[in-house]
Formats: C-alpha cells, sequence, structure tokens
C-alpha cells in the first residue's frame, strides 16, 4: 500500500459540504489516480442510514462529475465508502467505529492511518476528539490528522477554548484547519508572482506602491444559512480569514525556503504588524453594510432582513470595507483596502496592486495625467493576471495610451483548474499543513477583528440597510478612499 492511504472519517457526512465539495473532491482525486484502490472513507452523522443509501448519496453528488479523459468510474468509487449512524456522546458509536475503520485497514491494506474530517458545527469538536483517543481510535502505527472547518471560534476566546479542546488530543502539527481560499490556484500563485520574479519583488514595498485593493464580491444573499449568518455576519465569516489569508501572502517577507514553517512563520509576522483599530477609531478604518431590496437583471431581489432565518430588525452585516494598515518598514504608509459583501453585481476576487506615479508627466495626455501602473490578480472567476502599461499613442509621440498585458490561466491550461478542496485534501493526504491556517494565525486575526466586532454590537443606532442588492456597497466604502484622495479600481478602464 502506498504510505499515503488512509481510512478518512467524514463527521456530517450527510450535510452540505460533504455533498458539495468533499465528494466530488475525492471523486477527482480518484479519476486522476491519487487516490488508488487502497482507501476507505467512512460516513458518520446521526441519521440511519444504511451503507447502500450512503453510496446511493455519494454516487447522486459525484454523478455531473467528469473523469477527465476516462470512463466513468461513479461505481467504483462509492464501493470506497460506509456509512456509520454515530452519537458523538456515546462511547458505543466511537467503539463501532475503531472496528469499522480497523476492518477496512484490512480490505483496502491501509497502514492505519486515519483522516477525521470534521464538517459539522464546532460545538462537538472537543468531546469528538476526546473519545477518538480515550476508545483507542488514535492508537496504531500510522498517523492520524484532524481536518477542521470552519467556523473556528466566533472570537478569540472561543477559538481559544476550541483549540485548547482539540490539542487535549492533536498536536498542532497533525491539525488542518481549512481556509478554502488558501487552496484557490491565483491565491497560492500570489507568491510565485512575488517571489519569482525580480520584476516584482525589488518594487514590493511602500517606495514603489501606492496602495493595494482586494475586493470579494458576492452576487447571493444568505440563502439557507441565515442562521449561521446572523451570529456571524461578513466580518467574521469572510474578513477574519478569507481576505486576511490574502493579505498575509501579498505582504509578507520572502521565506527562507518553501517550507510550511518559513511560510507560516512569515504570514504570522503580518498579522502581528496590523496596526490595531480601538474601539473609538472603528469608524476611521471600517464600514459596515447591510443589502436591502434591490434589482439585478431585470429581477427584484429581497433585503436582508427579509430573507428566511433573519430579525426583522437585524443589525448583522452583509458587506464589509476596510482600511488596513500594516506598520513595518516596508509597508509603513500604504494602505491595504479590502472589501467583501452579499448581493453584489458580481461574483469574483480581484487583486490590485497601484503603482506609484512617475516623478513627473513628461506626457500631454487629455486628462493631463498619466495612469497608474497597476498589476491585477484575478482569483475568479478567471484566473489570470493583467498587468497595466503606458504605451506611445500611435501617431503622437508625446501622448501615451494605457494597455494591459494580460495572463490567463485558464486559457494556457485550457481546462478548469482543480477545485480548491482537491487540492486541499490531497495536501492532508501528503501531510503538507503549508496551505492551513496556524493556531497563531488564527488567534492573531480573531485578536484583530474583535474589537471591531464588539464596537459594532455595542453601537445601537444604524444607518441599515444601507445598499441596494445588486450594488457595491454603500456610499461609505468609497468615502473610505476619497478621504485618501484614492478610489475603488473596479476595473482600472473605468
Ligand atoms: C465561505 C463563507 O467561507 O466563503 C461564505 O462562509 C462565502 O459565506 C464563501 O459565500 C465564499 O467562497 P468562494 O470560494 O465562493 O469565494
Amino acid at each position: 500500500p502506498s504510505k499515503q492511504a488512509s481510512v478518512i472519517v467524514i463527521f456530517g457526512a450527510t450535510g452540505d459540504l460533504a455533498k458539495r465539495k468533499l465528494f466530488p473532491s475525492l471523486y477527482n482525486l480518484y479519476c486522476k489516480g491519487v487516490l488508488a484502490e487502497d482507501f476507505a472513507v467512512v460516513g458518520v452523522a446521526r441519521r440511519q442510514l444504511s451503507n447502500e443509501e450512503f453510496r446511493s448519496n455519494v454516487h447522486d453528488a459525484v454523478i455531473h462529475t467528469a473523469c477527465m479523459d476516462k470512463d466513468d468510474k461513479h461505481e467504483e468509487f462509492s464501493s470506497h465508502f460506509f456509512y456509520q449512524p454515530f452519537d458523538v456522546t456515546k462511547k458505543e458509536s466511537y467503539q463501532d467505529l475503531k472496528g469499522l475503520t480497523e476492518s477496512l485497514d484490512e480490505q483496502f491494506d491501509i497502514p492505519h492511518n486515519r483522516i477525521f474530517y470534521m464538517a459539522m458545527a464546532p460545538e462537538f469538536f472537543g468531546t469528538i476528539a476526546l473519545n477518538l483517543d480515550s476508545e483507542g481510535l488514535l492508537e496504531g502505527d500510522g498517523f492520524n490528522r484532524l481536518v477542521i472547518e470552519k467556523p473556528f471560534g466566533h472570537d478569540f476566546q472561543s477559538a481559544q477554548k476550541l483549540n485548547d479542546e482539540i490539542r487535549q488530543v492533536f498536536s498542532e502539527e497533525e491539525i488542518y484547519r481549512i481556509d478554502h481560499y488558501l487552496g484557490k490556484e491565483m491565491v497560492q500563485n500570489i507568491e510565485a508572482i512575488r517571489f519569482a520574479n525580480s520584476l516584482f519583488e525589488p518594487l514590493w514595498n511602500n517606495r514603489y506602491i501606492s496602495n493595494i485593493q482586494i475586493t470579494s464580491s458576492e452576487t447571493v444573499g444568505v440563502e439557507t444559512r441565515g442562521g449561521y449568518y446572523e451570529k456571524s455576519g461578513a466580518l467574521r465569516d469572510m474578513v477574519q480569514n478569507h481576505m486576511l489569508q490574502m493579505v498575509s501572502l501579498l505582504a509578507m517577507e520572502p521565506p527562507g525556503s518553501l517550507t510550511t514553517e518559513e511560510i507560516r512563520s512569515e504570514k504570522v509576522k503580518v498579522l502581528r504588524a496590523l496596526r490595531a483599530v480601538n474601539k473609538d477609531e472603528v469608524n476611521d478604518y471600517f464600514v459596515r453594510g447591510q443589502y436591502k431590496q434591490g434589482e439585478a437583471n431585470g429581477e427584484t431581489l429581497p433585503g436582508y432582513r427579509e430573507e428566511n432565518n433573519v430579525d426583522e430588525e437585524s443589525n448583522t452585516e452583509t458587506f464589509v470595507a476596510a482600511k488596513l494598515m500594516i506598520d513595518n518598514f516596508r509597508w509603513a504608509g500604504v494602505p491595504f483596502y479590502i472589501r467583501t459583501g452579499k448581493r453584489m453585481p458580481t461574483k469574483s476576487t480581484n487583486i490590485l496592486i497601484e503603482f506609484k506615479d512617475m516623478p513627473m508627466n513628461l506626457y500631454k495626455n487629455e486628462s493631463g495625467k498619466l495612469g497608474p501602473n497597476i498589476l491585477e490578480v484575478h482569483i475568479q472567476p478567471e484566473e489570470g493576471i493583467t498587468l497595466h502599461l503606458n504605451v506611445k499613442d500611435t501617431g503622437d509621440m508625446r501622448k501615451t495610451t494605457p494597455i494591459e498585458l494580460n495572463f490567463n490561466n485558464k486559457q494556457k491550461n485550457n481546462m478548469n483548474s482543480p477545485e480548491a478542496y482537491e487540492r486541499l485534501l490531497h495536501d492532508v493526504m501528503k501531510g503538507d499543513a503549508t496551505n492551513f491556517a496556524r493556531w497563531d494565525e488564527v488567534a492573531l486575526s480573531w485578536q484583530f477583528i474583535d474589537p471591531i466586532s464588539v464596537a459594532w454590537a455595542n453601537e445601537k443606532e444604524q444607518d441599515f440597510p444601507n445598499y441596494s442588492a445588486g450594488s457595491m456597497g454603500p456610499d461609505a466604502a468609497d468615502k473610505l478612499l476619497e478621504k485618501d484622495n484614492l478610489h475603488w479600481w473596479s476595473s482600472p478602464k473605468e
């Protein structure tokens, strides 16, 4: 058997995440031959299901995923799946699970390797971890790895409690905290763009960069997740994790090597250098919004307060814009603007690095200005890079015209990049934690976020809802940049 061969136990195997992301990603890995014949997946959840019923769910979840250039293997794939009804508080459940996983080791020739994937609400993570240990599921020569989905706490204190619970049993090296943005091709590409190009790295600092803008917009509302979202809001849902991860990758120092801990240590230093925003300054740095009824593509969209499981007077933010300052030698004085929200006009994530102006302008363009050089990193839906430059206007040597140099990843590979979850699952199997959040990253990002959520929770007066569904967010998000004589570049052509 391969050294990576493992039994993957999915807690919450009847849930949405398993169906939408985990099963299709595993199927892709199976098609590519990454998962050889020596793997088994055990789904556990409260519901009573037979193996056959579970396999049929798995089959349905992957039926539309095609094996590239190969015959489909839905049946063989599903035959690696097993189900066990589970009560997280009952010892017997763990004993049954132990029996099942050990028999699967034999059946599939697996060297007692275990991946425990927590695809469920976090309140039971601690109980599960302790029981896995006390019932002997972690004994044996192979590896034990714990994969944890967000939310990883709702503030620093709760995150720490959760971490303490799982750390009683699993070591830091055994814990894989998922941030699925770190599995995205172009998020991973940030390091290569920066550290493999002598063109950029010398300019990547406060002498040459004016500001950095990261926009992650979504067209969807909160769909069926009103209950979760009411307690979370955009700050906890997107900023604490995905947005701060992108900021860290953009701002980190070059690591000494590409090892997991070198990279994660450099990212942590960025979070340490993030200027703390105390409660009296929140409005100088942060803007929040909530969508009201609006229109997109001729369709009327409901306001947030009209969504299912949302309070009619909810003060939960569905949009956040912020100005982040990183107080270190490289970045002193360079604002990192971020914004993210639901019910915006497009589903896209884009990073824009705006370079400073030339010391003087020799060219007499109509506007009297030279457009800035901008490097755009397109995270999604397109994956690529655009570099905005000025060249001579054809026919007039004293005028310039803006042009774009484009790299489109999909065109180059002529196929869709693999899904984030697929990469991350593969990393867990390989034991590579580089693209997972280390505990100190999680701790520092909560410590940064907490004063803002506290200030917002205590601020009674609200002008919510304050942006129309289908718009780019509240006006205050534009003012945030106008105060600095800047503006959001939706697209530099505009
Ligand atoms: C999740 C959030 O972490 O990220 C969701 O909980 C959000 O609210 C999602 O929709 C966005 O991810 P992506 O990959 O679609 O940009």
